[in-house]
C-alpha cells in the first residue's frame, strides 16, 4: 500500500486526457500533474532539448514524492523513456507508447490498415511501427505527423472550422490513400478532437492510448503493492505557464468528472 501520489507530466495539457480514465479505474490515486505550457509544443523540438526539460520536470516530481512517473506524452516516451528509468532506478517510470502499442499488437489483424497519427518527432522515431511490430509483425502500419494539430488544441481551438479544415488537411489523403480503418491518437492532446475526427471519419476504429495506460498504470502498481488505499492529498496540477486558456481547458476535461483541482504556478527557474 502506497498513498503517495503518481506524478504526470506533459508538454501542455495533453497528458490531462488521460486523467479522467485513472480517475474512473483508480479513484484511490491522487496525482501531481506538470504541465510545461510555457514551452510547448514538444513535438517539433530537437531530442536533445525533450530530454533537458523531460529531466528537469521529472526531477520536480520526484522531489515532490511521487510514487511513480507517467509520461504522459508520446512526444517524451518516444524521445527518452529509458533515460528516465535509468535516472530514477527506484520510481517505476511509464511510457504512453508501449501499452498503446500493446493494444493494437493484440487487438488488430492483418486484415486492418492501422494509422498513427502523432508529433514529427514522434512519428520520425517510429517508436510506435517498431514496438507493434515487434508484438505482431503481420500488421500494416501507417504513420503520419499532424505538428499543427497541438498549437491549436492549446489555443482552444477545437470545435470549429479551423480544426476541422486542419484534420481533412492532414488526414484525407492519408486515409483514403492507404485504406486505413484503425486509427491510432499517437498524441496525448488528440482525444480533444476525436469527436471532431470520428464526424469525419465515422467507420473507423479509434484507440486512445491515453485510455491504454491506464490498465498498465494499475498493473504496475499491483504488482508492486503500491496501491493507494486512501487519497491523502488533493490532485496538484503545475503549470510553468498557468495561463486563463490551461485553467479552462482543465475544467473541460473534468466536466464530467468529480475531480477535485488545485492549481500552482511555477516559476521553471525554482526548477
Ligand atoms: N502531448 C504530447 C504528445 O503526446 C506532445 C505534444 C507537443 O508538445 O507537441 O506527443
Amino acid at each position: 500500500m502506497d498513498n503517495r501520489p503518481i506524478g504526470f507530466f506533459d508538454s501542455g495539457l495533453g497528458g490531462l486526457t488521460c486523467v479522467p480514465h485513472l480517475m474512473k479505474k483508480l479513484p484511490n490515486e491522487r496525482i501531481i500533474y506538470f504541465g510545461d505550457t510555457a514551452r510547448t509544443p514538444y513535438g517539433s523540438k530537437a531530442p536533445s532539448t525533450i530530454r533537458k526539460f523531460s529531466l528537469q520536470i521529472s526531477d520536480f516530481l520526484v522531489e515532490n514524492k511521487v510514487k511513480m512517473i507517467v509520461i504522459a506524452c508520446n512526444t517524451v516516451s518516444a524521445t527518452c523513456l529509458y533515460d528516465l528509468k535509468e535516472r530514477y532506478p527506484d520510481t517505476p517510470v511509464l511510457g504512453i507508447i508501449q501499452p498503446a502499442a500493446g493494444a493494437v499488437a493484440e487487438n488488430c489483424s492483418p486484415s486492418n490498415r492501422i494509422g498513427i497519427i502523432g508529433t514529427k518527432v514522434t512519428i520520425a522515431s517510429h517508436t510506435y511501427e517498431e514496438t507493434i511490430l515487434k508484438q505482431n509483425g503481420k500488421l500494416d502500419i501507417f504513420e503520419t505527423a499532424c505538428p499543427a494539430f497541438v498549437p491549436l488544441i492549446e489555443e482552444g481551438i477545437i470545435e470549429n472550422d479551423i480544426m476541422d479544415l486542419t484534420i481533412r488537411h492532414y488526414m484525407d489523403d492519408f486515409i483514403l490513400e492507404n485504406r486505413i480503418d484503425t486509427v491510432v491518437l499517437g498524441c496525448t492532446h488528440y482525444p480533444l478532437i476525436r469527436s471532431n475526427i470520428e464526424r469525419r471519419y465515422p467507420d473507423i476504429r479509434i484507440i486512445d492510448p491515453s485510455e491504454e495506460i491506464v490498465s498498465s498504470i494499475e498493473n504496475t502498481l499491483k504488482k508492486k503493492e503500491m496501491m493507494a488505499e486512501y487519497p491523502e492529498t488533493e490532485n496538484i496540477f503545475y503549470a510553468s505557464d498557468l495561463s486563463e486558456n490551461f485553467v479552462r481547458m482543465i475544467r473541460r476535461i473534468f466536466m464530467h468528472s468529480d475531480v477535485n483541482v488545485e492549481f500552482k504556478n511555477l516559476d521553471l527557474e525554482e526548477v
